[in-house]
């Protein structure tokens, strides 16, 4: 009794969806029938931006809806359930699965991200370890949590970065990891001269993120601070935060300064050695020591080649 029931409210279904019926032999049977079995999937499934290819009617079978990620769903339908009968069941799958299923259509948005290069993906770290289909708190981006609960739930190490006395203010909720990172990945970058890019998003031209914010270092200026540019600005700011003012990576400037002017003349055929006891740099005198109370430009200047306006 209970399983006819049960096929009469199927068949209720399937009537409901005529307006775009499925064809016959396909396999595939359509999202309503889910609702009578799966409804606590479905009655939130109009918030999802999934929904919309339902909505449009306009996609082919194999894109529209449940059976969109899931596969045609008759055998599972006529099995009444189970996980091994539905084509793609995400609790059963390996990374790899998951991710190829998510790219058979997201392939085109994720192409600018280099997915498949990307640190997280060559660890196994693949879409449904952040985003959550059906139960996102965020609908937007259908995130599994909040960005940065999401992101420390896994890089706790960052948390505590985060909660130095010159930070960011990403914990505050003004910022957010993705201003700087594309968890999908990202392209060998221009400046640093090819290092490792750690998955930083890259602003206009691949260039810095920072210089999506902080536009008055961009230049160019007449007179380069050539760090600035080429080695980048983590050369001498930890990015997260630091214990140091203005998130310096060493706490007094000079010693920022001397990790390259330091005497030894390896910057071409320039002398950038302080010479520590002349006139011009004593370092004796502890007002030598602040280096940018004098060469205030230091992240370039178009006035001075000493940056000193
Ligand atoms: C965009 C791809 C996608 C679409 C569309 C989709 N699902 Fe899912 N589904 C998933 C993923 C991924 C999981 C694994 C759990 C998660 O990430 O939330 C899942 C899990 C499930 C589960 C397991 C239980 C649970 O709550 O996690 C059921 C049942 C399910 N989906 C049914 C449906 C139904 C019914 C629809 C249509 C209303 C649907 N799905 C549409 C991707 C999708
Ligand atoms: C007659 C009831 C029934 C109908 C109709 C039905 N399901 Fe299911 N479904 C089940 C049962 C029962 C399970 C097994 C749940 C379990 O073992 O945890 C299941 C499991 C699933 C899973 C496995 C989730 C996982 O990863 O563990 C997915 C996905 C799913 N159903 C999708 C669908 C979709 C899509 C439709 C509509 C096309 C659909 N179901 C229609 C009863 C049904
Ligand atoms: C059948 C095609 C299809 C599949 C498979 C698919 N998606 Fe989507 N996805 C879409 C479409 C279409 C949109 C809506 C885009 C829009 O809003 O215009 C979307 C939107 C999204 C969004 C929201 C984007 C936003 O701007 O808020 C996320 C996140 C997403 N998908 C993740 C996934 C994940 C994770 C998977 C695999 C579990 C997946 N998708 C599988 C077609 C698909
Ligand atoms: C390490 C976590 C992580 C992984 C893995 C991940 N995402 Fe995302 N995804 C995010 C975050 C965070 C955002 C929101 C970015 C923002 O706020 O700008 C996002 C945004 C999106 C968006 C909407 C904006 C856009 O960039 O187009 C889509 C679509 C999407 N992800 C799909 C996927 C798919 C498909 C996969 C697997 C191939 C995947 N994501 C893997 C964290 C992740
Ligand atoms: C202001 C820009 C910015 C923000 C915001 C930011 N990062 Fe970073 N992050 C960077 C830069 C730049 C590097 C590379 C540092 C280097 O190579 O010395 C980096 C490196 C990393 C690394 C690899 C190196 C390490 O320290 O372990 C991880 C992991 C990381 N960030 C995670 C996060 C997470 C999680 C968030 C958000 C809670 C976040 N980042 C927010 C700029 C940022
Ligand atoms: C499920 C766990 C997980 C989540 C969630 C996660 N990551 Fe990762 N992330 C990893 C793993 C594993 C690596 C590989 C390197 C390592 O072991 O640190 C990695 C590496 C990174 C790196 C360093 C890449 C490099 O070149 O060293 C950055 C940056 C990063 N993640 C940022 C993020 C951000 C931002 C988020 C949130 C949107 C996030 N991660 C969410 C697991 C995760
Ligand atoms: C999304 C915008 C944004 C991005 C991207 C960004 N910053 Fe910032 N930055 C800020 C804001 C806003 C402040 C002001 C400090 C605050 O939040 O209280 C700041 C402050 C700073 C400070 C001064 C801190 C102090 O104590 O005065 C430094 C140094 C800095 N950022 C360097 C960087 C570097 C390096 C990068 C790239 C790795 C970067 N920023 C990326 C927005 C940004
Ligand atoms: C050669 C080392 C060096 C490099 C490289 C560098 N900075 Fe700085 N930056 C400094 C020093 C030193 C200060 C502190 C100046 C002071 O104490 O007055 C500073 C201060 C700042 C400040 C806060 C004060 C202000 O001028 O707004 C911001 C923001 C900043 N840097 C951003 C950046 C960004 C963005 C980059 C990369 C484009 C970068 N820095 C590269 C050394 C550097
Ligand atoms: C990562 C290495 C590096 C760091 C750190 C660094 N510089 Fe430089 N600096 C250079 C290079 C390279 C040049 C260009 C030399 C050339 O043009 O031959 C330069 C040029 C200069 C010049 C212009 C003088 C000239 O001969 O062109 C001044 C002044 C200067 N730096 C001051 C500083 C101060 C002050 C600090 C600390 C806040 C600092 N630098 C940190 C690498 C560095
Ligand atoms: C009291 C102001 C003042 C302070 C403090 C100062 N400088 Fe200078 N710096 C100058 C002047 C002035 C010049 C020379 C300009 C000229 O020759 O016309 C100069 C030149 C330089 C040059 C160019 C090479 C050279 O020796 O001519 C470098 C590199 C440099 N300073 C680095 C530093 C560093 C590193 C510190 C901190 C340890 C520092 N300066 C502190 C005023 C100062």
């Amino acid at each position: 009794m209970r399983i006819l029931v049960l096929l009469l409210v199927t068949t209720a279904a399937v009537a409901q969806n005529q307006a775009s019926p499925p064809a016959a032999g396909s396999g595939f049977v359509g999202s309503n029938v889910c609702k009578t079995c799966h409804a606590d999937v479905w009655m939130n499934f109009y918030k999802n931006p999934h929904y919309k290819s339902i909505a449009s009617g306009k996609e082919p079978e194999e894109k529209t809806g449940c059976e969109g990620c899931h596969g045609p769903a008759q055998k599972h339908v006529e099995a009444r359930g189970g996980k091994t009968t539905i084509p793609r069941a995400f609790s059963l799958m390996q990374p790899k699965q998951a991710l190829d299923t998510c790219l058979g259509c997201h392939a085109r948005d994720l192409a600018r991200a280099n997915i498949q290069r990307s640190e997280h993906t060559q660890n196994g770290v693949a879409c449904t370890s952040c985003h959550s289909v059906h139960h996102s708190p965020t609908p937007k981006y259908l995130l599994a949590k909040k960005q940065n609960e999401l992101c420390y739930s896994c890089h706790a190490t960052v948390r505590a970065q985060f909660s130095m006395p010159s930070r960011h203010r990403v914990n505050e909720g003004f910022m957010q990891c993705s201003d700087c990172h594309n968890p999908h990945g990202s392209f060998d970058a221009t400046w640093k001269m090819g290092q490792k890019p750690r998955m930083m998003e890259q602003a206009l031209n691949a260039e810095s993120p920072c210089l999506k914010c902080h536009m008055d270092k961009r230049g160019p200026f007449v007179y380069e601070h050539p760090p600035v540019r080429v080695e980048g600005c983590e050369t001498c700011h930890n990015p997260h935060g630091s214990m140091n003012a203005k998130l310096l990576r060493r706490p007094v400037v000079f010693t920022v300064c001397l990790e390259c002017h330091n005497g030894a003349s390896d910057f071409g055929t320039r002398n950038n050695g302080v010479d520590l006891q002349s006139s011009k740099h004593n370092m004796l005198d502890p007002k030598f020591q602040k280096c940018t109370t004098c060469h205030v430009a230091i992240h370039g200047s178009n006035a001075d080649a000493y940056f000193l306006r």
